[in-house]
C-alpha cells in the first residue's frame, strides 16, 4: 500500500490496495490516514453495493441519509444523482455532513457510478489546516464559543432544495433537526484543533443572533476555504473517496450541464465532538 499527498494541506491517494479485500491492520492504516489528511482517495476499485455496505461496516456504524433518495434494495446507500436535464446538484456548496445532528457522522464513503465526460469533481478543504492557519486574535476570539447548526432552512417544505428542480426527490421535510457544538474541537482520535463551522449548516454563535454572528461567521468561512487548505478529487470509473467530516468540508462542483453523475454514499457514524 502506497501514501501519495494530494495537495500541501489536504487529501492522500492510497494505491496498491482492494477496499473489499484489505485486512484488518491495512485497515487501521487507511483510517489513521483519513483522520490526518482528511480524505482518501482509491482509484481502480472493484467494489460492488455488498462490498460497499460491508466495508462501511468495519468502521462501525452506517448513519442512514434522512433526506436523500436511498438505493431500492440496499437502503444503507444513498443516492447522491443529478440527471442530465437537472440544473442542481446535492451538495453543491461547501459544507460538511450532517453536523446539525447531536452526534454527527464521522465521515463517508462515496463511490462514482456514472459520471459526465468532464467536471463533477469534488473540492475538500482541511480544517485543521485552515485553524493552524487563523490569526493569534481570531483563535482567541473563538475560543470557548459554541454554534447552532440545524439542516431545516435546507430541506424543509419551502426550504432551499425544494425550491429548486432537486425538491421533488427529498425525503424527510418535515424533520427537525438542531445541534451546539464547540466551534473548535479536538479531533477524537488524532487531538487535533479543527475549526467546527460549516457554510451550510452552522446558523449561529450560542448567545448571538444570526445578524450578531454573520460578521464573524463569514469571516471563519471564508478563512476555512482558502485555496492552500484545499484539494481536489477527480473523479474516475472505479474512484471510492472516504472523508472525515470532523477534518474536512466538501463541495461538489456543479460544472457538467447535459451530463448525468450518480455517486452512491455510506454515512459512517461517529461520536459527540468536544473541545
Ligand atoms: C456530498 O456528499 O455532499 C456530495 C459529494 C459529491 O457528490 O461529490
Amino acid at each position: 500500500m502506497k501514501m501519495t499527498p494530494m495537495a500541501q494541506n489536504c487529501g492522500v491517494e492510497i494505491s496498491g490496495i482492494q477496499l473489499a479485500s484489505c485486512s484488518d491492520t491495512e485497515i487501521d492504516a487507511i483510517k489513521q490516514a483519513i483522520y490526518e489528511n482528511g480524505v482518501a482517495v482509491f482509484r481502480g476499485q472493484e467494489f460492488s453495493p455488498e462490498d460497499h455496505i460491508a466495508f462501511a461496516k468495519r468502521w462501525g456504524g452506517i448513519d442512514i441519509n434522512n433526506y436523500f433518495p436511498l438505493e431500492d434494495e440496499y437502503p444503507e446507500i444513498a443516492i447522491v444523482r443529478k440527471a442530465a436535464d437537472q440544473e442542481t446538484n446535492i451538495g453543491g456548496a461547501w459544507h460538511t455532513d450532517h453536523s446539525y445532528d447531536q452526534i454527527p457522522a464521522m465521515g463517508s464513503i462515496l463511490v462514482a457510478r456514472t459520471l459526465p465526460p468532464k467536471g463533477g469533481d469534488t473540492l475538500f478543504a482541511h480544517m485543521g489546516a485552515a485553524y493552524d492557519a487563523l490569526p493569534d486574535e481570531l483563535k482567541q476570539e473563538i475560543d470557548g464559543l459554541e454554534a447552532f447548526h440545524t439542516a431545516d432552512h435546507v430541506y424543509k417544505a419551502d426550504g432551499l432544495y425544494a425550491q429548486t428542480d432537486m425538491g421533488k426527490e427529498l425525503r424527510g421535510q418535515d424533520l427537525k433537526t438542531g445541534a451546539v457544538h464547540p466551534v473548535v474541537i479536538r479531533h477524537p482520535v488524532t487531538g487535533r484543533k479543527l475549526l467546527y463551522v460549516n457554510g451550510g449548516f452552522t446558523i449561529n454563535f450560542v448567545g448571538q443572533t444570526r445578524e450578531e454572528s454573520l460578521p464573524l461567521l463569514q469571516k471563519l468561512l471564508a478563512a476555512a476555504v482558502r485555496e492552500d487548505n484545499q484539494c481536489r478529487v477527480e473523479w474516475q470509473p472505479g474512484t471510492v473517496a472516504i472523508w472525515d467530516n470532523r477534518t474536512t468540508w466538501h463541495n461538489a462542483l456543479n460544472d457538467y450541464p447535459g451530463h448525468a453523475r450518480e455517486m452512491h454514499r455510506i454515512t459512517l457514524s461517529g461520536e459527540a465532538l468536544a473541545a
